[in-house]
């Protein structure tokens, strides 16, 4: 049994080169906007409040420039990798090339996390967005639909219920899976359209809030320490930047449109790179303005940016800043599904899931059964899980991944220091390390339950691994 088989570089650029069964019809500006569409969503639209009112106080902008400083490292590593091995996989492929396939079967393993629970996570916070903005309007849903099974349900007269399970998040599942098998073309057109809503609503907001920015609010700029770890001071700062880095997630899902991409080579990096660049300049400018204009202990809401307009005396963009945010959170539904589907098939096409999973619409050329598998299996688990329950431990999923794509781009500058790399990432043994190291203390400040669950998965993941993959492997039965 060879647990650390390795497929080489050369045969996975002959074989993105050669499977056509995707259609191609992704350009630079796709990717980026698929980048974008990924990574704008609950991070910005509700964690700024959090982090200003319990962790950092206005320097939650540091924060926020921090987790972006670990990701844009991350992402000159992705970058490089996805430009010299185009494979839908992503960091799992990325992992067979360099470190042996039990790694890129752990990694394909942690990606879930990533994708499939990122999108639950993402489908729960939708469906609180969307209850809220239909009872503006005057529609009802059921109070014992909205929610995870077993949640109570504070109803306006101050009763509970308890809920049966949360119905808006397995629509939107239903829906966004209905659109992936459709089409790529399809599905990047309509994420075109959602990112443009949603990045045109924080410009809004950028521009008009601005104004009202009063800069005694950003006085303390890092309050003091509490006494408590994460609350103020450098600690906290450092606590907020690790809870933000939730809001930049996403950039490296463009890497698992690669088989989808006119011109991989060129275009990966653009739509990684470009896409990052341009949140984290939103994401700073964003939690500039909206602790300038709110005190911070203020911010300690659901929707602090619709508050921060509120005092800005913008009223009428609150609905506007509730439609942002559905727009928002359905794109990174969207990509996350999409990344989930594409990890799958490949894994299944070299054998380490079944196979009957692979197969290919004869019309829409989508992966159609690994969309719909995972589209129901994130529509159940997003009908009955919480949002805490779920959110730390996509990030420390991605972050897992992060931590080894830095390396394994180190890995393999060393064994095949003379590939022709379309793109290099620059001053790679700095840029890698500090990836895998600020990737790695972001992780350490997760909670140990966080910890507890990531190992439990990581064993059933080992387990199912011996009990199939390690036999049914491609590779291993070409050996
Ligand atoms: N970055 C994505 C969000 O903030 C996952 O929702």
């Amino acid at each position: 049994m060879n647990l650390f088989r390795r497929k080489s570089v050369t045969a996975l650029q002959q074989e993105a080169l050669t499977d056509q069964s995707l259609k191609r019809a992704l350009g630079p500006l796709n990717l980026t906007m698929l980048g974008i569409g990924a990574i704008i969503g609950t991070g910005i639209f509700v964690l700024t409040g959090t982090v200003a009112a319990q962790n950092a106080g206005p320097a939650v902008i540091l924060s926020f420039v921090l987790a972006g400083v670990a990701s844009i490292f991350a992402a000159l590593c992705y970058a490089e990798f996805a430009s010299l091995v185009p494979m839908a996989g992503s960091a799992y492929t990325y992992g067979y090339a360099t470190l042996g396939e039990f790694f890129a079967w752990i990694i394909g393993w942690d990606l879930i996390l990533e994708y499939a629970l990122g999108a639950v996570t993402v489908s729960i916070g939708w469906s609180g967005y969307v209850v809220s903005l239909l009872r503006d309007i005057g529609i009802h849903i059921p109070p014992v639909l909205t929610a995870a099974r077993g949640t109570l349900v504070t109803l306006a007269d101050g009763s509970t219920v308890t809920a049966i399970f949360n119905l808006p998040a397995v629509l939107i599942i239903a829906i966004v899976t209905t659109l992936l098998v459709i089409g790529i073309r399809e599905s990047a057109s309509v994420n075109d359209v959602i990112v443009i809503v949603k990045v045109a609503v924080v410009l809004l907001f950028i521009v008009f809030a601005a104004k009202a920015i009063s800069p005694d609010n950003w006085k303390p700029f890092i309050p003091a320490n509490t006494g408590v770890r994460e609350e103020f001071g450098w600690t906290g700062v450092m606590t907020g930047a690790g809870i933000v880095f939730f809001a930049y997630i996403g950039f490296d899902a463009v890497s698992t449109a690669a088989q989808e991409a006119k011109n991989p080579q060129k275009d990966m990096p653009i739509g990684i790179i470009g896409s990052l660049l341009i949140c984290t300049v939103l994401y700073i400018i964003v939690s500039a303005i909206a602790t300038g204009v709110v005190p911070y202990r203020e911010l300690d809401v659901p929707d602090p940016i619709a508050v921060a307009a509120d005092r800005a005396g913008l009223g009428w963009m609150a609905s506007l800043i509730k439609i942002g945010a559905i727009a928002g959170l359905s794109s990174v539904i969207l990509v996350m599904l999409l990344g989930q589907s594409r990890i799958f098939w490949t894994m299944s096409k070299d054998g380490l899931l079944p196979q009957f999973v692979n197969n290919i619409h004869p019309k829409f050329k989508t992966p159609w059964i690994t969309s719909i598998v995972t589209g129901i299996a994130v529509a159940i688990v997003s009908g009955l899980l919480t949002v805490r329950e779920a959110g730390s431990l996509v990030s420390i999923g991605t972050l897992l991944a992060f931590v080894i794509v830095s390396a394994g781009i180190l890995v393999l500058r060393l064994r095949e220091p003379n590939l022709p790399r379309a793109f290099k990432t620059p001053w790679v043994w700095l840029v890698a390390p500090a990836g895998a190291a600020s990737a790695l203390y972001l992780m350490i400040s997760l909670p140990w339950r966080t910890w507890q669950r990531l190992i439990i998965w990581f064993v059933i993941g080992i387990v199912l691994y011996l009990a199939y993959g390690v036999r049914k492997s491609r590779l291993a039965n070409k050996a």
